[in-house]
């Protein structure tokens, strides 16, 4: 974080509090432009902690308080008697810089013919906002780490906003200028069909999803996705026998179908349980043990034979074009190979989970 008059953040003349940074949940399938227009409230934040460190770096406290009254009154009684007066804001802003007397007391205030009018509005937004407090913004430390919260209602399937806003001070009669810069964050478990090109797939959506990879040598492309701190790729797929898939190889590889290879995942082979016995199974265990929990389905039978095939690519960094390849030269025309579910990115964290 950089400003050409401020300073920089490393050397300590920008402060954090200035920096607006928020972390927030994108719901599943947001635009990234469009939340971070709904973001004016940071802005407000913003202004106000610059404010803030302007009135803490002059000399204002030798005779404000913030609740109570000293040699001048305090700024919350001052945010009190101008909360409704937009002309007696800019009247005060003026009056910092050139001092005055008479509307409080007998005590004068000094003059600041170091503070230029815009800083003096900025630390008057300050005082005013001080008698309104902000809606929470979510402010957090520039810099360590931060645990991802679903809220309450949301799927979980969305991505995160990571946003860093600052606004200069300003140097004399300039504007102030704020920059921000916007990291969207995608969620680490994407459904296979959101590729970005692909060839040998068909996707079925009724009676339910199923992302079925129909072709020898079909190949499922995911474009510019950030490796940094990403050490695998785990693919969840299957070979169903009631779909009469053939199984096969899953390949990954860099930039194109045949572009640097960099692993062979295990080979998905066509799944022979006997469902209707293992559900049978499942379901005598369930009803001796009382009935808890939601009565086994095919499903449940199937998630428990299901598995991830993985793909270390803790040696890859940066954004890389991820082509998945799938091969069985064995399946004839048109039969499934495999059928895809999701492909989820993890890192040493949730890999200790
Ligand atoms: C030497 C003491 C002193 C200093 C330093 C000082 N003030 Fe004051 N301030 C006062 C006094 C006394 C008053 C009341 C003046 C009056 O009654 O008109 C006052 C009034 C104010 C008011 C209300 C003005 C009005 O007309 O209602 C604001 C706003 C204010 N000060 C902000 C600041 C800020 C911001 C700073 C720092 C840049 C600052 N003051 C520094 C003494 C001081």
């Amino acid at each position: 974080m950089k400003d050409k008059e401020d300073g920089t953040l490393a050397e300590g003349k920008i402060k954090a509090e200035e920096v607006a940074i928020n972390f927030d949940y994108a719901p599943e399938g947001f635009d990234p432009i469009e939340i971070a227009q709904n973001h004016r409230s940071t802005d407000d934040w913003v202004t106000f902690s610059k404010g803030k460190s302007l009135i803490d770096g002059s000399d204002c406290f030798s005779c404000h308080r913030i609740d109570v009254k000293s040699i001048g009154p305090s700024y919350l009684q001052v945010a009190e008697k101008y909360k409704r007066d937009k002309k007696g804001q800019e009247v005060i802003a003026e009056k910092i810089i050139k001092g005055g007397v008479g509307v409080w007391g007998e005590h004068a205030m000094s003059a600041h013919p170091d503070i230029s009018p815009e800083q003096a509005t900025l630390m008057v937004e300050y005082i005013m906002g001080l008698n309104d407090p902000k809606p929470v913004v979510q402010n957090i430390p520039l810099a360590g780490n931060y645990t991802t919260i679903v809220p309450a209602k949301e799927n979980g399937k969305g991505g995160y906003l990571l946003r860093a806003a600052y606004t200069d001070k300003g140097v004399g009669n300039l504007k102030t200028l704020s920059s921000e810069k916007i990291i969207a964050l995608r969620n680490p478990t994407i459904n296979p069909e959101d590729y970005d090109s692909a060839e040998g797939i068909q996707l079925l959506t009724t009676p339910r999803r199923l992302f079925n990879i129909i072709q020898d040598g079909a190949w499922l492309a995911y474009e510019q996705l950030d490796l940094t701190g990403v050490s695998e790729i785990a693919i969840s797929a299957e070979a169903p026998s009631r779909n009469g898939a053939a199984g096969g190889i899953i390949e990954l590889h860099l930039d194109s179908p045949d572009g640097p290879l960099i692993g062979t995942a295990e080979k998905v082979t066509p799944l022979t349980i006997d469902v209707q016995a293992e559900l049978g199974k499942l379901r005598a265990e369930w009803e001796k043990g009382g009935k808890v929990g939601p009565r086994p389905s095919g499903r449940t039978v199937r998630a428990l034979f299901q598995k991830d095939y993985i793909f270390d690519v803790s040696k890859l960094s940066d954004f890389q074009n991820i082509y998945l390849v799938f091969k069985n030269p064995e399946a004839k025309e048109g039969q499934i190979l495999v059928q895809m579910n999701r492909i989820t990115f993890k890192n040493e964290l949730n890999l200790i989970q």
